[in-house]
């Protein structure tokens, strides 16, 4: 049986690598498995579905600085198992505004760079003013956010935007599906089915967090997850596979990285939330090195190096997580009990976490500060209340860290919270890329991609024929698999599943 299982396997890697009758011709396998150790640095971003609530759009991104978006979140009902687009109207069916006047936003990013290139911004402002003639006078709309996510690679063909599943506090409900074998297999098939179905770039896995005991089958997962996404591909690069990584050392011990990394594309490494107000006590949340006034040694730069020289994670698979937001706390100094949020008038927060929106920082009547030494900024009103967060100085001192450490770049939770063009200068993105030197210094894509999915008609996004719903149901029926466009595909897939049969 075994043996049987290791003939077919070889078959289908030999059949995908050297097979072109069967439609990989244009397939460069040793290209594209390394494609993630190819030159440019990452930036990437998270965008919430309740952005749109925010009046935060996905077309009033600054497009040109970014070459990641991580939607988040696709759902899992812990009781029923079903699977989901929390709003599943407003991610595939809503039709929405496209802001044309935000793109602007792009040409005054050509006087912030010093090092961006006039040929790229022409080409860019070029490919909006296609975009905005093609309209007319017509309001541009978009059917749902995850349509307009897909307009927008039009005009920044090197973004990529992948499926973010589960969110916090999503433990249980892993744990659950990882560990039956039938309802893992079954989840692997139906993420790769949305992943391929939605024209989406990748996968990325946000499960808050694993414990001890799931360690091996969270790898056999994962596993499982490549293989259906490779099955899927479309015709050039392969799928990303991206994973979020706490900060604590403690629970990182629960994954198998050796393992996993053969699988995963890019670690999300989650630079924040190290102090909060859970913690009873006003502490830095974000710090890059070690907070030497505090009794807590956790800092960005000591979960990094661990990853680096413990764990031997490969550098050019981690990205570095930083906060849009900052944590606020009722308290007089750094280090001072605190039991409340700060009271910032007319600032909204996140009740229970003190989360408030960077752009709205810092708040009227505070001072702003910069820690060189420990790698972060916090503001006070020097009588009752102080918030920590990076500023546009802690992403350039973070770029540089990037760079030194040759890691694959920076990602932030989550887009909404940025200044972006309204005050470049503070900008977190625009510092950081500005830092690491420049837009041409980001990825570039290595071939088109999901050709047959975007047609250049802006009203009309064509998804695959046979309609996946927007609810599966992962521990019943069958998983629907979208229509695939080569004979190599069905052949691929069909000896994947014989492995699995077997
Ligand atoms: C495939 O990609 C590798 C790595 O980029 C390259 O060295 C090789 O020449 C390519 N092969 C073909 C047939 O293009
Ligand atoms: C999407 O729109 C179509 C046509 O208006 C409608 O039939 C369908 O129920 C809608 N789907 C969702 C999830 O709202
Ligand atoms: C403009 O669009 C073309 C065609 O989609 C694309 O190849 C090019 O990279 C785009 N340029 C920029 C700067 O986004
Ligand atoms: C892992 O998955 C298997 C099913 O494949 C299950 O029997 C086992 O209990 C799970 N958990 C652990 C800790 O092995
Ligand atoms: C918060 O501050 C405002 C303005 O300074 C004040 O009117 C309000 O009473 C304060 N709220 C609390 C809960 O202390
Ligand atoms: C932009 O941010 C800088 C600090 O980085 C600040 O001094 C300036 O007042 C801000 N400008 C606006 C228009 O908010
Ligand atoms: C999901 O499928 C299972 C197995 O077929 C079934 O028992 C269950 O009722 C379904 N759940 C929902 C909410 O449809």
């Amino acid at each position: 049986m075994i043996f049987a299982k290791a003939v077919i396997t070889v078959l289908t890697i030999v059949s995908f690598a050297t097979n072109p009758v069967l439609g990989w011709k244009d397939y460069n396998l040793s290209a594209v498995v390394s494609n993630e150790f190819a030159p440019g640095y990452i930036t990437g971003l998270y965008y919430t579905e309740w952005s749109y609530f925010l009046k935060h759009l996905p077309s009033s991104l600054p497009l040109a600085s970014i070459t990641n978006l991580y939607y988040a979140f696709l759902k899992i009902d812990e009781e029923n198992l079903l699977l989901h687009f929390q709003d599943p109207a407003l991610a595939t069916n809503t039709s929405i505004a496209f802001e044309t006047q935000n793109l602007g936003d792009c040409v005054r990013q050509k006087y912030f760079y010093s090092s961006i290139s006039d040929d790229w911004v022409s080409t860019f402002m070029r490919n909006v003013s296609t975009l905005t003639q093609n309209a007319g006078n017509r309001q541009l709309t978009s059917s749902g956010l995850l349509g307009q996510l897909s307009q927008i690679k039009s005009l920044n063909p090197n973004i990529r935007v992948s499926l973010s599943v589960g969110g916090a506090e999503t433990s249980h409900v892993f744990r659950r599906i990882t560990d039956s074998a039938k309802l893992r297999d079954k989840f692997a098939q139906a993420l790769a089915t949305y992943v391929h179905h939605y024209g989406f770039d990748g996968l990325d896995l946000d499960w808050e967090y694993p414990e001890e005991h799931s360690r091996d089958n969270l790898s056999e997962f994962m596993r499982l997850v490549r293989l259906y996404l490779d099955s899927l591909r479309p015709r050039c690069e392969r799928y990303l596979l991206t994973m979020p990584l706490p900060a604590e050392i403690e629970k990182l011990d629960h994954y198998d990285l050796d393992e996993l990394s053969k699988h995963v594309t890019y670690y999300n490494v989650m630079g924040y939330d190290m102090g909060g107000i859970w913690a009873k006590r006003a502490l830095f949340q974000s710090q890059l090195y070690e907070d030497t006034s505090s009794e807590s040694s956790s800092s960005v730069d000591n979960t990094i190096r661990y990853l680096l020289k413990d764990r031997h994670v490969k550098s050019r698979q981690i990205v570095l997580g930083m906060p849009a937001y900052g944590r606020s706390f009722n308290a007089k100094n750094l280090y001072d009990e605190a039991d409340a949020c700060a009271n910032l008038s007319g600032i909204k927060q996140e009740p229970d976490e003190c989360i408030v929106a960077y752009n709205k920082l810092p708040p009227e009547g505070y001072v702003e500060v910069f820690d060189e030494k420990t790698g972060v900024a916090y503001a006070t009103n020097r009588k009752s209340g102080i918030v920590v967060y990076d500023n546009s100085k802690t992403a350039r001192l973070k770029a540089d860290y990037v760079k030194n450490h040759n890691l694959a770049g920076g990602v932030w939770w989550d887009s909404s919270g940025d200044t972006y063009a309204v005050n470049g200068s503070r900008s977190l993105l625009f510092s950081f890329v500005d830092q690491i030197g420049g837009l041409d210094s980001l990825k570039k894509s290595q071939c088109k991609i999901n050709p047959d999915l975007y047609h250049g008609d802006f009203e009309s996004l064509s998804y695959p024929e046979d309609k996946l719903p927007d609810i599966l149901n992962v521990s019943g029926g069958n998983v629907i698999r979208p229509s695939l466009s080569f004979l190599g595909n069905v052949f691929v897939t069909a000896l994947l599943f014989v492995t699995f049969q077997l």
